[in-house]
C-alpha cells in the first residue's frame, strides 16, 4: 500500500478544524454506555449492518487498503476537521462499493458456501480503479518480489521446528530470564510517539501484570487514549481522528489491545496465544522463528515472530476479523535495553502498522514496580477539546 498519500490526505483532513467537535460528542454519549451498532451509531448505512462502530471502521480500512483509496476519494471532504456527518453523504464511487460489496457476498454464498474466500483485495490488489484484466508478460517474465513474511500461514507444526515452549524460554532466557522477567509486575514508560506525517508528541504507557495497559499521547489536537483493563478495551480520540470521543473495541480490536497488554511484560509471553504452531520465515535477510496461535477461543490470530539467534520478539502480525475482511496489525519490536535495576530487556522502539496509519513510539524511560492508581484502566474520559 502506498501509505503516504493516504495518510497526507488523513492530516489534510486533521488541520482544517474542530467545530463540530460539539456534534461528535453529541453522538458519543451514548457510544460507550452500550455497543452501538453500525446502523444506529451512523446514518446512511444499508448493507454494512448489525456490526459494532470499531468493527465497522475496520471494514473502512479494509476498502481503503483494498482498492488504495483514500477516504475521502469515496466520502465526500469534510468542509470542517472533525465532521463525521459529510460521510453520510451519497458519492458515485460509494454507490459502487456498496455494490461490490453485495456482489462479493453472493459470489462467495454461491461458490464457496459462503466462506469469505473472495474479498475486495482478491481482485483489487491495492490498485485504483478497475482490476486489471490482462496478464502483464513484464511481470510474468520478471523475479517476483522476496515473499512478505507477514504471509507466511503454519498450517501444521514443521518436523524439525522447536516447540512453543521451546521458543518461548529461549526468549525468555533472552531477555534477561524467566525470574526476573516475572519479578516485573508494572511497569510505566515514557517517549514520544510519532503518527505517520504527524509532530513527535509525548506519550506514556502504564502496564499492569497480567493484561492492563493504558497509552496516553499527547497531542496537539487533544489527548488519545487506548486502554485495556483485561477485559474491556476502550479508545478515546479527538473528533479529528475518530467518529465518536469514545470507542468500545469489541471482537478483534479488543483482542488485539489485550495482546498488546499482555505481552508489554515478558512474562506474558506463555499465556499470550492458544494452539501454538512452530514454522520459519525472514524478515530482513533475518533469519525468525514464528508462533502461530489464536486467542480469545479462536476468535483472532496471530503470529508471533522471534529472532532465530538473539530469541527476541522482532514482530508481532495480528488479524481482525471484519464481515468483509481480515485486517491485519503488525507491532515490530527493537532497541531491546537493559531496565535500569531489573536485569530485563525490552523493547524500546515499537512500530505499530495498520491499515490507515502507523504509529512510531520511541521509549526513553522504563519505571517498573511502581503503583499504579487502578483508575487508569478505566473506560478513559471524552478527551478535552484542544486549547483555541
Ligand atoms: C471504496 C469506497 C470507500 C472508501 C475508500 C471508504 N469508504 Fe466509508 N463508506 C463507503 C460505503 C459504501 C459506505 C456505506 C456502507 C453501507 O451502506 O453499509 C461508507 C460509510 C462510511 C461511514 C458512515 C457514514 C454515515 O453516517 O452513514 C463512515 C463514517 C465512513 N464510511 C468512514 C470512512 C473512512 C474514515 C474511510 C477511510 C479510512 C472510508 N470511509 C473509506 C465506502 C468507502
Ligand atoms: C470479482 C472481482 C471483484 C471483487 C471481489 C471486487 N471488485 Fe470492485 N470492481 C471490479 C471490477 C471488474 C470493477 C470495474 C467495473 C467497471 O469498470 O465497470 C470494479 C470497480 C470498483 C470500484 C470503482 C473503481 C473506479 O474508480 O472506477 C470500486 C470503488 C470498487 N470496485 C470497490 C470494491 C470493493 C469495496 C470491493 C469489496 C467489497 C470490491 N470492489 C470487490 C471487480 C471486483
Amino acid at each position: 500500500m502506498k501509505l503516504g498519500p493516504r495518510s497526507l490526505v488523513f492530516r489534510a483532513m486533521a488541520t482544517i478544524a474542530f467545530c463540530l467537535l460539539n456534534i461528535a460528542s453529541a453522538f458519543g454519549q451514548a457510544a460507550p454506555a452500550k455497543q452501538l451498532m453500525s446502523e444506529q451509531a451512523f446514518k446512511n448505512v444499508t448493507v454494512l449492518k448489525g456490526i459494532p462502530v470499531d468493527e465497522f471502521m475496520d471494514t473502512m480500512g479494509f476498502i481503503a487498503a483494498s482498492t488504495n483509496y483514500n477516504c475521502i476519494d469515496c466520502h465526500v471532504e469534510p468542509k470542517v476537521e472533525g465532521d463525521w456527518s459529510v460521510y453520510a453523504q451519497e458519492t458515485p464511487r460509494k454507490a459502487i462499493a456498496r455494490r461490490m460489496i453485495l456482489m462479493v457476498e453472493t459470489i462467495n454464498k454461491t461458490n464457496f458456501g459462503g466462506a469469505r474466500v473472495v474479498t475486495c483485495y482478491t481482485c483489487h490488489r491495492n490498485l485504483q480503479g478497475a482490476p486489471k484484466i490482462t496478464p502483464s508478460l513484464r511481470d510474468q517474465y520478471s523475479v517476483p518480489p522476496d515473499p512478505d513474511p507477514n504471509e507466511v500461514e503454519i498450517t501444521q507444526q514443521a518436523p524439525e521446528a522447536p516447540s512453543a515452549n521451546q521458543v518461548f524460554d529461549k526468549y525468555l532466557q533472552a531477555v534477561g530470564g524467566a525470574q526476573k522477567a516475572a519479578a516485573i509486575t508494572s511497569i510505566v514508560f515514557k517517549g514520544t510517539y510519532q503518527g505517520y506525517a504527524e509532530v513527535k508528541a509525548p506519550v506514556e504507557i502504564y502496564v499492569k501484570a497480567p493484561n492492563q495497559r493504558t497509552m496516553i499521547v499527547h497531542t496537539d489536537g487533544g489527548d488519545r487514549t487506548t486502554t485495556c483493563d483485561g477485559s474491556n478495551g476502550w479508545m478515546a480520540a479527538p473528533a479529528t481522528d475518530k467518529p465518536f470521543p469514545v470507542i468500545r473495541y469489541s471482537n478483534g480490536d479488543l483482542d488485539g489491545v489485550r495482546l498488546d497488554a499482555v505481552l508489554s511484560l515478558p512474562a506474558g509471553i506463555k499465556q499470550a496465544i492458544t494452539k501454538p504452531l512452530v514454522g520459519s520465515s525472514s524478515i530482513d535477510d533475518k533469519d525468525t522463528v514464528v508462533v502461530q496461535g489464536t486467542v480469545n477461543g479462536g476468535r483472532s490470530s496471530v503470529k508471533l515472530y522471534f529472532d532465530k539467534k538473539s530469541g527476541l520478539l522482532v514482530r508481532q502480525v495480528r488479524y481482525a476479523d471484519t464481515m468483509i475482511g481480515r485486517v491485519p496489525i503488525q507491532v515490530d519490536y527493537s532497541d531491546y535495553r537493559d531496565v535500569v535495576g531489573v536485569g530485563v530487556k525490552l523493547p524500546f522502539h515499537v512500530i505499530t502498522t495498520w491499515t490507515d496509519g502507523r504509529s512510531d513510539v520511541l521509549l526513553t524511560s522504563a519505571e517498573t514496580n511502581v503503583p499504579i492508581d487502578a483508575a487508569r484502566f478505566n473506560q478513559p474520559p471524552p478527551p478535552a477539546p484542544p486549547k483555541q
